[in-house]
């Protein structure tokens, strides 16, 4: 397959892109509710950490091959491993990848889906005079509900596949440009509301007091697994992209900007959150239903409450759309690479993600005891193992294959750095990231 020639339309829907593959459910939904299931403060240190250490030089990584091969994953991996003369297995690298999009992608579509239901719940005032109870037994019931769940799941799917099959070089790149500012507006009012509430001084010590004593190997792992979803590293997801960088931009420079905005994000959140689960007495280790009870309570303490509420499930939906296109393109352009019209290979690939989710769905009603492996359901297998454990073994792989495969010429090149910031990024990566994901890797499998 030869060489991609569409580009982003300029640097700035470049940033926009990665930073709409990043910001969605990893910091909203699964970020608050993993520090509270992992002990607060000591979670949220170790995942800067590990965005610092990891996420960032394997970000870099991962968009420099893909701009490097200008082709999708797969067809880059092997493009590139010929070039270099290694191995032609390394191709399979983007298989592994697309596998993990794949499962992600099943459980974000249902959970996404779930903000559809709140956002029509918020337009018709569902959440009005309801008290924290009321609201958290209402959750519960629609979990009970697969039927209502998969119309949502259904919608959701419909949405991404039509964007991804239309291609998503156009009409996103504008949505985005508009929704992705107003979402950050909506966090902050949350945020500004979080500081006059109750709860917003015990929210403050739980998020920013690290009681290291609480650190185990759980946490480590849960912690690296969050930094690389949060980023949407490790799966050649961002690889795709890179391949479409125009060619005199600085990626680190690009990268840093999205990481800090990621965390910047995931932060506000967390204090909006967990101001409200303090204020109220909520359960901050409640688990996948901890925003979808918690913002519904908050804002039914802000004038014109079910606007704003209604108007964050909206715009949340859009930051999770970007993020889903993101997880389905890799899968798309594999089989549009082998030749497939894009509208099939989106059809395809949807209607797989589709039935899969459907487990999802079912583990809160007639699956929710059958386990999977070691005591998980399938939701609570899919939501832990592809993000814990897949995006860092091919995040570990994609970085070996950056710092140990490639040309040092057409690395620098494609990182668009100096000879001597390559050496430390290099380093970094070489030295510090492989190791230390290596390790943890490692120490949690025995
Ligand atoms: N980062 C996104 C989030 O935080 C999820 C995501 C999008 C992702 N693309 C990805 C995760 C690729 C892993 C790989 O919600």
């Amino acid at each position: 397959m030869n060489e991609t020639l569409e580009r982003w339309q300029s640097r700035r829907a470049f940033i926009l892109a990665v930073t709409g593959a990043a910001v969605g459910l990893g910091n909203i939904w699964r970020f608050p509710y993993m520090t509270g299931e992992n002990g607060g403060a000591a979670f949220l240190l170790l995942y800067v950490v590990f965005v610092a250490l990891l996420g960032l030089p394997m970000m870099m990584a991962e968009i420099m091959i893909g701009r490097a091969g200008r082709r999708s994953p797969m067809q880059a991996l092997a493009f590139l491993a010929d070039e270099a003369g290694v191995s032609p297995l390394w191709r399979w690298l983007g298989l592994f990848g697309a596998m993990t999009t794949f499962f992600i992608l099943s459980f974000y579509s249902v959970v996404s889906g779930w903000s559809i239901e709140y956002l029509v719940g918020a337009v018709n005032g569902d959440f009005v005079g309801r008290s924290a109870p009321q609201i958290g037994s209402g959750f519960e019931a629609f979990l009970l509900d697969p039927l209502r769940m998969t119309f949502n799941h259904t919608l959701f799917m419909l949405l991404t596949m039509s964007v991804v099959a239309a291609g998503i070089n156009s009409g996103l790149e504008k949505l985005n440009n508009v929704m992705m500012p107003l979402l950050y507006l909506i966090l902050l009012v949350l945020g500004g509301y979080a500081v006059t509430t109750a709860g917003f001084g015990e929210a403050m010590h739980w998020l920013f007091t690290p009681d290291l004593a609480a650190i185990d190997l759980t946490v480590v792992l849960n912690a690296m697994g969050h930094a690389f979803f949060t980023l949407a590293v490790g799966a050649c997801a961002l690889m795709a992209y890179g391949a479409y960088m125009p060619d005199d931009q600085s990626l680190p420079r690009a990268v840093f900007a999205v990481a800090l905005l990621d965390i910047a994000v995931a932060l506000l959140s967390g204090i909006a959150i967990f101001s409200v689960v303090f204020s109220h007495g909520l359960d901050p280790t409640e688990g996948p239903g901890l925003m979808f009870v918690t913002l519904p309570v908050a804002f039914s303490g802000l004038p014109g409450g079910q606007l704003w509420l209604g108007a964050f499930f909206l715009l949340l939906l859009v930051a999770t759309w970007t993020s889903s296109i993101n997880l389905a393109e890799p899968m798309v352009a594999m089989l549009v690479g082998r030749g497939w019209r894009r509208g099939r290979a989106a059809t395809l690939i949807g209607a797989l993600v589709w039935l899969v989710g459907l487990l999802s769905v079912l583990s809160f009603s007639s699956l929710k005891d059958v386990h999977w492996f070691v005591g998980m359901n399938f939701f609570a297998l899919v939501t832990t193992v592809p993000p814990d454990i897949f995006l860092p073994i091919g995040g570990l792989l994609i970085a070996i294959f950056a710092v140990w495969r490639m040309p040092k010429e057409a690395a620098i090149s494609a990182l668009g750095v100096s000879p001597g910031r390559f050496v430390i990024w290099r380093t970094l990566v070489r030295y510090v990231s492989i190791p230390l994901t290596a390790i943890v890797l490692l120490s949690s499998l025995i």
